[in-house]
Formats: structure tokens, C-alpha cells, sequence
């Protein structure tokens, strides 16, 4: 069987090439830009290449109750959007995504907004979205007969990359900055096996290093620049287009890093567009970290035409990244969907983390941020009342929980980070209490709590 059904266009100059012909590091010899996965068929609107919108809703829907293992991952069970293997039979499948889509509703009385949903993405088998995008581009790898895969990464990436790359047989290397990822991530790569090499440097010092060893070894590359990844992370996109029947909320909001992901969510939503399944794009929001916001600084500065790399600091290490890769096909979402691009501060990061836990959901701290900036947003009053506003909810919160611990002792935040959301944390810090063990003990602490 042949499945494989497209191209590669470049996003800075045009120019179109084979899957096979791209190179080591995925930037196109002529501008030296990135590549996006286009599908020549489905522009000829009659030719027997393009999609049926209404076929595929119900093809879809029907395979969620298949036991078939490609039906069973919520990434090829949207296949027909991504056909860039030569055999679907190479897929390389944890079951991910499918994900679930909850409703948030302490967080949307104290924003005054109706529909208020997280989709959790942190409930994929690696615990983050990284596994939409490494069950497609690693079955790239395997399939074009790779040994060996690789990528930077600040955790999530790794850990992915690591537990897929098991499965398929294949070795893996993993550059991490060294003591700037969380440990439930580095622990997860030593679980499944991979070659962890911790550099003196920081995640954007790891993928340029990474990015030499590809062109001298037949090491295949895993970042978010390989952009059979982007296929991957685009399909939570259509599992929330179909979670609400195919009427795309108004607003997704999406943490920004390397910025791969808020570039594959929109290709997704665009493609949704132009093939007659959804009427509308929603607007995407990228939220960054104050200590790691190129993109946020680059809209202030000139609208997102060009970004200044920088030092990045963070607390939110996932996103602790200053010069981001996908930097303009993510800008690109922004201005086509009518989103906006900002900053939160490390105590609004906080806070939101710690409200998100009191929805019994959690999440990692670099997910948090959708929902700090969704205050930012309400407060500009670019976010209407009656508007329907999904976040993105990327990492589970176990990942990195000695942040969590940290908050609810205490020892996060320095006191001037603090400044004005005092009151705030206190009322959501629960720290454990050493108590005698004995039933009044116990009972007199429930007391002191509840009253
Ligand atoms: N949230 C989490 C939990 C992440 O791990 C990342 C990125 C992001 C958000 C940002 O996504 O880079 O596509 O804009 N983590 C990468 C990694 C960089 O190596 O795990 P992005």
C-alpha cells in the first residue's frame, strides 16, 4: 500500500521538495528556513485525492469504537490528514491522544466566562502532547530505515522521543541542559532507554549543537523542526473541532516554547478550513513566560515580523527557551486567527498552576500559563463573557512535581516575585503538616483548616 501523499514546501522562499530529498536539519538549503507538509491532492476540489468533509466525520467518529490499533491512537485515526508514510503498517503507536476535554468551573466563575475548558494533553502515555508528534515523525525514521534518532530537549521532548523510540527498536540520543529539566522527565528517558547526554549549556545551546551532529551522522532529528512532528501535534486540533461537533470554539490558548506547537495546532484548524470541515479558525493565543518571551517581546516590538533571541529564564523549564525555531510559522498562526501573544509573570504562573490543581486536573507548570494569560486577556477585554475558550493543557502535573512542592511550601517564589498575589497564594499554599499520630491530633488540624 502507498499511503504517502505528500510534499515539502519551504515557508520562507516556496520551494517544494520530496519528503526525502530534505536534509539532515530540516532547513532548506536555499533561505535557510523551515519546511511545512502540504498535500498536493486535496487542492484539486473534485480530484479523487481530496478529503470528503462528511465521510471523514463519520469515519472518524466510527473508529473511536474500533479495536484496531491504528484506530485506537487519537493521532492515525485521522490519517487521512496525515498520510506521509509510505505504509500506515510503519506507524509506531503508543495509543495517544484522544484526550480528554474538560470543563473548568471554578476558573470560569472567577473569570466570569461561561465555557471554560481545558483540553489535557498531559493524559497522553508520556504524560504531554509530545506524543501526538513522536508517534508521527518517528514512524518516519523507522520507516526510512533510521538506526538512530535524536533531539534537544528541555524534558517533555525526551521523554517522548525515549518511550516511542522503544517501541519501534530504534536507539536514541537526548541533549538536555544540565540541571534545567525536571526529574520526573530525565527519569522517564533513563526508564525507556535512551542515551542522556546533560551539557553545560541551555536547551537552545543543545539543538544548534544537535543540529552539527545530524549533518555528520545518520542520526535522525526530532525537534519540532522536522515537520512530520507538526503532523502529529496538529490533531488535537481536529479532536476539538469534533468535541464540539465540528463548531470550533472561539479562542485556543497555547504555551509557547520552541513554538512548534501553537504552529501545528493552527495548521490544523487551517486545514479543518480548507477542506470544508469547519466554517472558521478559533483564535490561537501564545502565551510566554516574562523570562523567556522572544515571540511576546517580537509582537510589542513589530508585530512579529523578526525576534531578537535572548537569555531565557524560567521556572517553567518546558518553556525555558530564548530562540525559538518555529518562531514564524507560529507568528503566522497569530495574525491569521486573530490571536494575540503575551507574557506572564513567575507568580501568575503559580497561582493559575495551583488553581488548575484545585480543579482536580493539574498540570505542569509551562501549561499553567494558558490559563495566567487568559486573565490577561479578560482584563484587556479582548475575551468576551459569552466567548467559548479552550486551553491547552500541555504536561501532566506529576512531571515536575518538586515545583508544585515548592509553591505549597512556601519556597517558590521569592517575596517580591510575590508582590500583589499575596493573598491569593496563601489561600491556595497546602502544605503537608507534621502531626502527632494520634486522633485528636488529626482532628484538631481538620479543624484549624475547615474553620
Ligand atoms: N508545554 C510543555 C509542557 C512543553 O514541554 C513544551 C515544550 C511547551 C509547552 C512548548 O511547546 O516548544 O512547541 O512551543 N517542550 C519542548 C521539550 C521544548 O523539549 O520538551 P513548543
Amino acid at each position: 500500500m502507498n499511503d504517502n501523499l505528500h510534499q515539502l514546501r519551504c515557508i520562507g522562499c516556496g520551494t517544494r521538495i520530496a519528503g526525502a530529498e530534505a536534509q539532515p536539519d530540516f532547513r532548506c538549503v536555499l533561505c535557510g528556513e523551515l519546511f511545512e507538509v502540504e498535500y498536493p491532492g486535496w487542492e484539486q476540489r473534485q480530484g479523487s485525492d481530496r478529503p470528503n468533509a462528511g465521510a471523514l466525520k463519520w469515519l472518524w467518529r466510527e473508529r473511536r469504537s474500533s479495536s484496531e490499533t491504528l484506530d485506537r491512537s487519537g493521532v492515525w485515526r485521522f490519517r487521512e490528514l496525515l498520510p506521509i508514510l509510505d505504509s500506515f503498517g510503519d506507524a509506531v503507536t503508543l495509543f495517544e491522544g484522544n484526550t480528554p476535554l474538560y470543563h473548568l468551573p471554578r476558573a470560569a466563575k472567577a473569570l466570569g466566562i461561561d465555557q471554560l475548558y481545558a483540553k489535557h494533553q498531559g493524559m497522553n502515555p508520556s504524560g504531554s502532547f509530545k506524543d501526538t508528534g513522536m508517534t508521527s515523525a518517528l514512524s518516519v525514521a523507522k520507516e526510512r530505515g533510521f538506526e538512530w534518532v535524536a533531539c534537544a530537549s528541555t524534558g517533555n521532548t525526551s521523554a517522548a522521543m525515549a518511550a516511542y523510540a522503544a517501541r519501534a527498536g530504534l536507539k536514541c540520543l537526548v541533549l538536555i541542559p544540565d540541571g534545567k529539566i525536571a526529574w520526573g522527565k530525565l527519569s522517564q528517558a533513563m526508564d525507556y532507554g535512551a542515551v542522556t547526554c546533560q551539557l553545560k549549556t541551555d536547551f537552545d545551546g543543545c539543538l544548534t549543537l544537535l543540529t552539527e551532529i545530524v549533518k555528520q551522522a545518520p542520526i535522525y532529528l526530532l525537534n519540532s523542526v522536522n515537520p512530520y512532528r507538526l503532523e502529529g501535534q496538529k490533531t488535537p486540533a481536529f479532536e476539538i473541532a469534533e468535541a464540539f461537533d465540528w463548531n470550533v470554539p472561539d479562542h485556543l490558548i497555547v504555551p509557547g516554547g520552541n513554538l512548534g506547537n501553537s504552529s501545528a495546532l493552527g495548521k490544523g484548524f487551517r486545514e479543518l478550513v480548507e477542506l470544508g470541515l469547519v466554517a472558521r479558525m478559533p483564535k490561537i493565543s501564545v502565551i510566554q513566560a516574562e523570562g523567556a518571551n522572544p515571540l511576546a517581546r517580537s509582537f510589542i516590538a513589530n508585530d512579529g515580523t523578526s525576534i531578537e533571541p535572548m537569555d531565557a529564564h524560567t521556572r517553567a523549564t518546558a518553556i525555558r527557551i530564548g530562540n525559538p525555531a518555529s518562531w514564524r510559522k507560529a507568528a503566522k498562526v497569530i495574525h491569521d486567527s486573530g490571536g494575540w501573544c503575551l507574557d506572564v509573570t513567575e507568580a501568575e504562573i503559580s497561582v493559575a498552576k495551583a488553581e488548575i490543581g484545585r480543579e482536580g486536573l493539574g498540570c505542569e507548570p509551562a501549561s499553567a500559563v494558558t490559563l495566567a494569560g487568559l486573565k490577561k486577556l479578560r482584563a484587556k477585554g479582548v475575551v468576551g463573557s459569552s466567548e467559548t475558550v479552550v486551553l491547552l493543557l500541555t504536561g501532566h502535573t506529576l512531571k515536575d512535581a518538586d515545583y508544585t512542592i515548592d509553591f505549597h511550601r512556601g519556597t517558590l517564589l521569592k517575596p517580591e516575585e510575590a508582590i500583589g498575589l499575596e493573598k491569593q497564594i496563601e489561600g491556595l499554599r497546602r502544605n503537608a503538616v507534621a502531626v502527632d499520630a494520634t486522633i485528636d491530633a488529626v482532628l484538631a488540624t481538620l479543624k484549624g483548616k475547615v474553620g
